[in-house]
């Protein structure tokens, strides 16, 4: 499992820097910096989830944990124990069984797995590549998400992956080239990347880079990770994810399907930058996304700071934090071949 450093750290690479804020807060106390933080998260969380501060405390206390997807790419023998908790609603998806911890991670070390959060196979199942499809994973890096489209089209689809940070699509590489996944690298920013004039993808996956408030709890060793964390941070990912979607939607065939999705609960982040798209695009479609019966999921927001939002958004998957899956959001689009 990740330490709080390294948690830390994730959390600052998942979203956009803030040097003005990190500035500021350096010049408060830090501690009472992270309590006000943690207060603002209580009552934004209670805000758009209705429900009370005491249910909102122990929700935000649980603490993540990891799962098993074995990659279908690389061949060998894996020991049965080890796949005894498998998750119904995941191909190849299990869950980690503490005790043999370093099984797993052996296993991944040497290509015959990926050890991530539940939810993040989410957005992948709602894809649903298939052999032959032209697929884009427009902020791909590390390719946890990548190496599971792979798995899925039995390596047989034409992928490309893309991030903005090269260190980041480095890694991306190695971790590909471990799990035995084909694919196409692309080092831009994807607010761009329609200029570029590539032929059109029938499936895209836009996991955004957001505020990361999957990652976070109110235990006191996450406590480092408000640091990062602020409503303005909130808005200008917000703006940030708009021109991702937007140049998407741009790169997707008519017909074809896009899938967005955070691991973050700010409204902002999710049904704003939803009904914005579906605002804005006459040709966009919200498919519902059910995967699966998960007891984690609640409605869709569909106001938030006394503002209605237009579109009815009951079709988006919203997650809580749950004991396999992480606090995360995940919208299915298709773009339809004709505009009425
Ligand atoms: C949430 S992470 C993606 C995680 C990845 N999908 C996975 O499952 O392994 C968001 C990624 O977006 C990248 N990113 C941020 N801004 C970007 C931009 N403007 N263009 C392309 N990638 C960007 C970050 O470098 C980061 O790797």
């Amino acid at each position: 499992m990740r330490s709080t450093n390294a948690m830390a750290k994730l959390l600052l690479k998942r979203s956009i820097g803030t040097p003005s804020e990190t500035t500021m807060a350096k010049r408060k106390d830090p501690a009472q910096e992270r309590q006000r933080k943690r207060e603002l998260w209580i009552n934004r969380t209670m805000q758009w989830s209705g429900l009370s501060r005491a249910e909102v405390k122990t929700m935000l206390a649980q603490t993540r944990t990891q799962s098993f997807r074995l990659n279908p790419l690389v061949d060998g023998e894996v020991a049965p124990e080890l796949l005894s908790r498998q998750v119904a609603w995941c191909p190849d998806g299990y869950e980690i069984i503490p005790e043999y911890l370093a099984d797993y991670q052996q296993l991944a070390d040497s290509g015959h797995g990926y050890i991530q959060n539940a939810a993040s196979w989410l957005p992948v199942l709602a894809l649903a590549p298939a052999a032959g499809e032209r697929v884009l994973d427009l902020c791909a890096a590390p390719g946890g998400k990548s190496s599971h489209i792979q798995a899925l089209a039995s390596g047989q689809a034409d992928l490309v992956c893309n991030d903005n940070s090269k260190p980041r699509l480095m890694k991306l590489q190695t971790n590909l080239k471990r799990l035995n996944v084909s694919a196409e690298y692309m080092l831009a920013d994807a607010r761009n990347l329609s200029r570029r004039q590539l032929e059109a993808f029938d499936k895209i996956l836009l996991d955004a880079p957001c505020s990361g408030e999957g990652l976070m709890s109110l235990n006191a060793s996450d406590a480092p990770l408000f640091d990062s964390w602020s409503v303005a941070h909130i808005r200008r990912l917000s703006d940030l994810q708009k021109r991702l979607i937007l140049e998407a939607w741009r790169l997707l065939k008519p017909g074809g399907t896009l899938v967005y999705s955070t691991c973050t609960m700010a409204p902002e982040e999710n049904e704003a930058v939803v009904d914005w798209l579906l605002r804005r695009q006459p040709d966009a479609r919200l498919v519902p996304t059910d995967i699966a019966p998960l007891s984690n999921r609640v409605p869709a927001v569909q106001s938030w700071n006394d503002r209605d939002l237009t579109h009815d958004l009951g079709g988006c998957l919203r997650l809580m934090p749950g004991t396999l899956t992480e606090a995360f959001f995940v919208a299915t689009f298709r773009k339809t071949p004709y505009v009425e």
